[in-house]
């Protein structure tokens, strides 16, 4: 039996997940056939009609059921009442590039905080139909199973995943020295393109751990509350509470929590060294 705040989480994730399912369709409908791709910002941070029409779904849908919250998406900014505690954040497609080169892995990803605490997360990814969701408290699923992270404990034998900010090239903290060292010392480092689905696929247990800089609450908060909900740690890289406004964020299977911490806190002096030495 579920307590009052129980249901209303659960009704936020139906809520949630309706927008989720409708602007994955959305996804499915254009892939293959984008004819608008704009940059917006940096070099490479691109826009498609794919990422605008599957917003608007997606706000149609939550201003019909939850007219007062506020909303901060991706591409619209900050809708709504922005005092009210609850807030939807939105990705209507992340892995944009990889969309628009007609490579498959891209999702919707859909949070709702709570003074500013993510509550409830829907990640869905059409192109292998996998629908993450969480919501505090009531556990997390792929496709309403249970899912759990992994039980690897060494760093050395774990499978890991990174991204690079579209600033890349703007600045020297770019993410190579921590992609060269974590390459070195463990099975492999993956780059999806898309930072949610690196979130579920840690919560999931097919990868071990995730860090990335450079990133924004709606690319992480859904993907957040699935990893905690399935028994994964989430930080700042020195292991202190995640910040959502720093960009930065260190996600494990909770085993392997420290040892990536301090591998990336010796990245920098790592990869000189190893630079030199070449
Ligand atoms: C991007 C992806 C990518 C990450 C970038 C994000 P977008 O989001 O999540 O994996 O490395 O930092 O901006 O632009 O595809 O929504
Ligand atoms: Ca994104
Ligand atoms: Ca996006």
């Amino acid at each position: 039996m579920l307590d009052q705040s129980q249901c209303e989480r659960q009704t936020y994730l139906e809520i949630a997940t309706e927008a989720a399912l409708a602007a994955g369709a959305i996804l499915e409908s254009l892939w293959g056939n984008v004819q608008q791709i704009q940059e917006k910002g940096y070099a490479g941070d691109l826009v498609t009609e794919a990422d605008r029409q599957a917003e608007a779904v997606i706000l149609a849908i939550l201003k019909r059921h939850c007219p007062d919250h506020a909303i901060l998406a991706e591409e619209s900014g900050q809708l709504g009442n922005k005092d009210n505690p609850y807030c939807w954040a939105i990705d209507p497609l992340d892995g944009t590039t990889n969309f628009a080169h007609s490579y498959p892995v891209a999702c919707v990803s859909i949070a709702l905080l709570i003074h500013g605490i993510p509550a409830i997360g829907v990640i869905y990814n059409p192109f292998r139909h996998e629908l993450f969701r969480a919501a505090t408290g009531l556990g997390a699923t792929l496709n309403r199973q249970p899912i759990q992270v992994s039980q690897t404990m060494d760093l050395t034998k774990s499978l890991l995943v990174s991204g690079f900010a579209y600033d890349r090239r703007e600045t020297l903290d770019n993410n190579y020295a921590e992609f060269c060292h974590l390459t070195h010392l463990t099975q492999g480092v993956r780059r999806s393109g898309s930072a949610a689905i690196d979130l579920t696929d840690v919560a999931c247990g097919r990868l071990d751990g995730y860090w990335e800089r450079g990133i924004k609450p709606w690319d992480i908060s859904a993907g957040v509350v699935i990893l905690e909900e399935a028994g994964g740690q989430l930080s700042a890289y020195d292991g202190s509470p995640l910040d959502f406004n720093s960009g930065r964020i260190l996600a494990t299977n909770g085993k392997i929590h420290t040892a990536l911490s301090q591998a990336l806190a010796q990245s920098q002096d790592w990869f000189q060294r190893y630079t030199a030495k070449t």
